[in-house]
């Protein structure tokens, strides 16, 4: 079918722990392509004390990949998005630079750390809404206190949360029981994004081609649509009317 989106990925050279060469962004590129995916949200990492690269950098090196990109995959839509670690200060700087946001929108890619409590979660999460942020919590399957109880899932989402998963996840390659609780995600209604999270060519590599053909095997092309392609393209639809 095509046309979809990968709204998470780590595929801009050399600004966290993503790509180191624009050769291997261009090879990652290559397998999205081939998966039938048109439009890239890249969403490098920011997390204290670990990947803080300046911003100015990242756009620089974003720009090198997109003009890189449009002379061999013309036709392919990158946009510049972020994966905003959680941290307790986190509000001041999502409000005061747009670029920890998604596209400047105000959807928050928001990750947390495997050893992170339900209760850490959901309070992040709700001061996020509070103050007028739109959380997506990224790779939600990877977070015990969630996988573990679909209530909290749930919790999150009717607080006003969106939740991702991965397509590592989606397709098994995380284990039965991730593959599973992924798989209760979108039977429940409760999912909103997939994103590859690839990171390079060697063990964190794009799986878009394989899940895109699992979603729209065992959920049908119209959800593969929504969750691939519509609610993903509200993103960049917002980031224009900003
Ligand atoms: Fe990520």
């Amino acid at each position: 079918m095509g046309g979809y989106f990968d709204m998470h990925c780590h595929i801009i050279p050399e600004v966290d722990d993503g790509s180191d060469l624009l050769e291997e962004s261009l090879a990652i590129l290559d397998m999205e392509v081939r998966a039938g995916v048109t439009d890239i949200i890249l969403t490098p990492h920011f997390r204290r004390e670990m990947f803080e690269a300046d911003r100015d950098f990242v756009e620089a090196q974003y720009n090198l990949l997109q003009e890189a990109a449009a002379k061999e995959f013309p036709g392919l839509h990158l946009y510049l998005g972020c994966e905003y670690h959680s941290n307790h200060d986190m509000h001041e700087m999502l409000r005061t630079d747009p670029r920890y946001r998604m596209l400047g929108t105000n959807y928050v890619l928001l990750e947390f750390s495997q050893a992170h409590s339900g209760s850490y979660i959901r309070e992040q999460t709700y001061s996020l809404i509070s103050r007028g942020f739109r959380p997506i919590i990224a790779h939600c399957e990877r977070y015990r206190p969630i996988s573990s109880n679909i209530k909290l899932a749930e919790e999150l989402v009717d607080m006003g949360a969106e939740l991702q998963i991965n397509a590592d996840s989606v397709i098994g390659r995380d284990g039965w029981g991730i593959k599973r609780f992924c798989r209760k995600l979108m039977k429940l209604g409760l999912l909103s994004y997939i994103g590859s999270d690839a990171h390079n060519m060697v063990d964190r590599r794009c799986h878009m081609g394989e899940c895109i053909d699992y979603v729209e095997k065992k959920m049908g092309r119209e959800y593969a649509d929504l969750i691939m392609r519509r609610n993903p393209q509200n993103i960049v639809d917002l980031s224009k009317k900003q």
